[in-house]
């Protein structure tokens, strides 16, 4: 990556007026999550089959075992990273409208960032899949599982979506509405393999928005419709952007 593309970016986000993120596991990287693909990707340890909906009804206990030990077991200790954070600190001065996110880590939220579309919904709560009610995960004991309802004693599944379930509707019509309503889209550490959520960055590509894109390594959009490609991690690259724009630095 040319020194200048931060620069072309800075210049581009300066002179934009609807900008919306689009981020996926690569963000909260550098916070200590690891991402589902790639190097050190949870997928080369555990077999996806246990986030299909029908492998979790059949084997709870199986499906929470992993999904305690990945999901549950550490995330009350992470914090967000410069990348949450320069998000925020932009949507708190009015550059940047929304955050559309894949992730279910609540840290765009944690670092500031108000106006979240969770694509993939949110592990702070569970959800019984007899009665529908939802409870706090953190007033839940996962010592022993699966853990059940309060209320009506069904199996508690993660408020989150499952593979073969479908996309929180608020947070669909929000994130396609936010797509397709911008003139720039910030696509930022997400391979772009999984849908429908991998379709948000097409309807703002289709609407005439610009797409910059931050990753590590190429993606799916990526020489597809990402207009101008910054390789390198989001926590580095956001905070760098963040001061050209604070210095008026990209004449
Ligand atoms: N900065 C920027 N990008 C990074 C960084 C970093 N520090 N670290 C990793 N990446 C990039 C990787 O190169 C990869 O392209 O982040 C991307 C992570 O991709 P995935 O692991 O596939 O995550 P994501 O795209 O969010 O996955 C989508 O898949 O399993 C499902 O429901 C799950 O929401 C998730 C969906
Ligand atoms: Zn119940």
């Amino acid at each position: 990556m040319k020194e200048s593309d931060i620069v072309k970016a800075a210049r581009l986000i300066s002179q934009s007026k609807r900008i919306c993120a689009f981020t996926g596991a690569g963000i909260s990287a550098e916070s200590g999550i690891p991402p589902f693909r790639g190097e050190g990707g949870l997928w080369n340890k555990y077999d996806p089959v246990i986030l299909e909906i029908g492998y979790f009804i059949t084997h709870p206990a199986e499906s929470w075992e992993a999904v305690r030990t990945i999901f549950y077991d550490f995330f009350h200790q992470v914090k967000p990273n410069p990348a949450h954070d320069v998000l925020a600190r932009w949507e708190a001065s009015g550059i940047l409208s929304a955050v559309i996110t894949q992730n279910i880590d609540s840290l765009h939220t944690q670092a500031g960032s108000k106006k979240v579309y969770e694509f993939h919904g949110n592990s702070d709560r569970l959800v019984c899949i007899d009665c529908h009610k939802n409870f706090k995960s953190n007033t839940i004991s996962l010592e022993t599982l699966p853990p059940l309802c309060p209320v009506c004693y069904g199996i508690l599944k993660p408020d989150f979506v499952f593979f073969g379930e479908g996309i929180p509707p608020a947070a669909y019509q929000h994130s396609t509405h936010v797509a397709s309503d911008c003139d720039l889209m910030m696509i930022i550490g997400t391979s772009g393999e999984v849908a429908p959520a991998n379709h948000i960055p097409h309807i703002a590509k289709r609407s005439g928005a610009l797409i910059i894109e931050i990753n590590r390594e190429p993606s799916q959009y990526t020489g597809t419709i990402t207009d101008l490609y910054l390789e390198g991690k989001a926590g580095e690259l956001l905070p760098l952007i963040d001061e050209l724009i604070n210095s008026n630095y990209y004449t």
